[in-house]
């Protein structure tokens, strides 16, 4: 299996968690995931993890990961798996709401829509400093407004904010093109079916690892 390594830890996570290096074509794409486990380690649990960030040499990683894994640490990676963002060539006005999750889950998203001229909103409660001029920060007291304003919306939340906050996707008024993000345990990726990941969107279940963990709104 690929092997990756833990290079940087951070204490802050709204920017990111961790610095990983491994093969170019293991870096995740946004809303894609690897599954990670330390070899060395009595814990057999697989942990998704996510980027914020491609790097020259790995990725700037947006999950948290375990205490455990310090700088040095060989981890194995298997994927990238899942379904990802997919932000529209046309959107122009793209927000991106970190709902109950650090902002990290997103911002592997603000090169793309910069790239596409579009204006940018975050829209979370605590943003991280060093994010380009062009992005505009938003409380999620905003959201509403926000999703008038938008006409993409990439949301990331996790299970129980899912359900306590949405629901369903009729509870909010999301622009035509929005997608979700759900963060869950995914232990075995698919492989073991154990539905540990499962999800309800709109009153079906589903599997997070392999149905999502994006799923269109
Ligand atoms: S993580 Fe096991 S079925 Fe999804």
């Amino acid at each position: 299996m690929p092997e990756g390594r833990i290079t940087e830890r951070f204490l802050e996570e709204r920017r990111a968690a961790a610095r990983i290096s491994c093969p170019p074509t293991l870096v995740p794409a946004p809303g894609q995931y690897l599954l990670a486990y330390n070899p060395a380690s009595n814990d057999p649990l697989a942990v998704a993890v996510f980027s914020a960030s491609p790097l020259a040499d790995g990725f700037l990683a947006a999950s948290s990961l375990p205490a455990a894994w310090t700088p040095g640490t060989s981890i194995h990676l298997r994927g990238p798996l899942g379904r990802g963002f997919a932000l529209p060539a046309a959107a122009r006005r793209v927000a991106l709401v970190a709902d109950d999750v650090p902002p990290a889950y997103l911002l592997g998203l603000l090169p793309l829509a910069l790239k596409q001229d579009a204006a940018i909103s975050l829209v979370c409660n605590n943003p991280p400093e060093d994010l380009p001029n062009d992005v505009e920060i938003r409380p999620m007291a905003a959201l509403e407004e926000i999703c008038h304003w938008a006409d993409y919306l990439a949301l990331a939340v996790t299970r129980e904010g899912w359900r306590a906050r949405v629901g369903n996707s009729r509870a909010l008024k999301v622009p035509r093109e929005a997608q979700v993000l759900i963060v869950a345990p995914m232990p075995c990726g698919g492989l073991a079916k154990c539905g540990v990941c499962s999800v309800e969107i709109s009153e079906e279940s589903f599997l997070a690892c392999e149905d999502g963990p994006v799923f269109t709104l």
